[in-house]
């Protein structure tokens, strides 16, 4: 016997009964960041390496230990994309979209991919939601983009997730912030991992969302990024929380947030859920302001914030709500002898055309064995063809949740569906 192939160690495969949950989100993001004037973007799956090594950073653990990275015929390294923040600006880069438009606003969804440790809501394939606004400094950009996100979570009827808010200051006020941690981080060397003494040196605000316990403890204790910031990155945050009270949006602020990537300046925000069914990875999304990046990039000097929020980790959300994603078969139509089966097959095609679902077994079999299947198939209605169904155009309509059996005639199976279930209780 041959071997089995299994896939890949931390990609999942999505089959119907789950699909049915993701397409619902989806749906329902390009609903809300349509009304938010959000246009979509698809970007490829694969990059340049250099790309998210000078934008992410060649010291967080998402470009240093974790991306897919591959050197193609042309011996090219290219890398699957850990993120959408960096392949966004790279578009909006090579498109001059500053030219055309000062604001520009645009969401996307699809996979990325990061070789992390395993474990519930975390994967190696996960599936990010963004979207990303350039050419807004002000902090009411924002406060709308943190709107957008509780507005998204509002329509999946999505409760008990806390918006944590941070600043990180800018390139005015970071240097001094940076020498007072590395001071400290100097001081508690030996209690650190041999990753983070290096990075200590390198890249000190990664020491601070390091994964190894010890690290943390020792960051939590730290000096407190906020008491640094100067006065129009101050002013900017206050500005971001007032704006989000006026419209009633609850926050945390979380002086220890610093977000694993590189490119942030000022506002950063996650979306954390208190779900034991997200076990640790209780992060749902994160974002900040990036408004250096676009220049770090060669592009041009505009500013821009984003966020992203982990489609896999609402889905285990949702799937705890219980809530029905799937969509039952208006109709099942059983044909019990082998005319009745053309019968079937050419009455199911006119009211697919006619836009209805409508299931039946293709492979025949006794009533009893098609009715078991009308049963598991969760149809609303039944319809039994039989030789006196064939013979006089004439069959019933059977609710599946009982009652009196309507009777139709085979043209007027569609008009009679659609009434019947229009005026079915919910
Ligand atoms: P991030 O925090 O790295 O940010 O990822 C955003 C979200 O993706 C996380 O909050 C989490 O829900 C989900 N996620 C991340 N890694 C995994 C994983 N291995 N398995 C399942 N879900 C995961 C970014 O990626 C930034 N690009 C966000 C951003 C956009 N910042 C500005 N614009």
């Amino acid at each position: 016997m041959s071997q089995k192939i299994s896939g890949v160690k931390g990609m999942n495969d999505l089959l119907p009964g789950e699909i049915e949950i993701w397409q619902s989100v989806e749906g329902r993001a390009r609903d809300v960041f349509g009304r938010f004037g959000y246009g979509e973007i698809r970007t490829p799956m694969v990059e340049d390496t250099a790309l998210f090594v000078r934008s992410v950073g060649e010291e967080t653990d998402i470009v240093g230990k974790e991306m897919y990275t591959f050197e193609d015929k042309g011996g090219r390294s290219l890398s699957l994309r850990p993120e959408g923040t960096a392949p966004a600006a790279r578009a909006y880069i090579e498109h001059s979209v500053n030219n055309q438009e000062p604001v520009t606003r645009w969401f996307y969804m699809g996979p990325m991919f990061r070789y992390e440790r395993m474990k519930t809501g975390r994967y190696r394939q996960f599936y990010q939601i963004g979207a990303e606004a350039y050419g807004a400094k002000e902090a009411a950009q924002d406060v709308e983009m943190m709107d957008m996100v509780v507005q998204f979570l509002e329509s999946l009827d999505l409760k008990d997730i806390s918006l944590n808010l941070n600043s990180l200051g800018d390139e005015a006020c970071r240097p001094a912030y940076h020498a007072k941690l590395v001071e400290y981080l100097k001081a508690h060397r030996e209690e650190l991992c041999g990753d983070c003494q290096r990075r200590m040196e390198t890249n000190p605000l990664r020491v601070l969302d390091c994964k190894n316990e010890k690290c943390q403890a020792v960051a939590a204790a730290g000096p407190n990024v906020l008491e640094f910031l100067c006065e129009p990155c101050r002013a900017h945050f206050n500005d971001l929380q007032r704006k989000l009270t006026g419209l009633g949006i609850k926050y945390v602020v979380n002086p220890r947030m610093v977000r694993g990537l590189d490119y942030y300046t000022r506002t950063v925000f996650e979306f954390i859920a208190a779900h034991p069914a997200l076990g640790t990875a209780s992060t749902v999304g994160g974002g900040g302001r990036y408004d250096t990046m676009m220049k770090g990039l060669g592009g041009p000097d505009v500013p821009a914030v984003g966020f992203a929020m982990g489609l896999d980790r609402l889905v285990l959300l949702l799937k705890e709500s219980g809530k029905k994603f799937t969509q039952a078969p208006d109709l099942f139509v059983v044909a019990v002898d082998e005319g009745s089966q053309d019968l079937a097959l050419t009455l199911t095609s006119r009211l697919r055309r006619e836009g209805l679902r409508v299931d039946f077994d293709t492979r025949g079999g006794s009533l009893k064995s098609q009715m078991k299947r009308a049963d598991k198939s969760g149809a609303h209605f039944t319809l039994v063809l039989g030789e006196a169904e064939r013979t006089s155009g004439q069959a019933k309509l059977k609710r599946m949740a009982g009652g009196e059996p309507i009777p139709v005639t085979l043209d007027d199976v569609a008009k009679a569906l659609r009434a019947h279930r229009d005026a079915a209780p919910a």
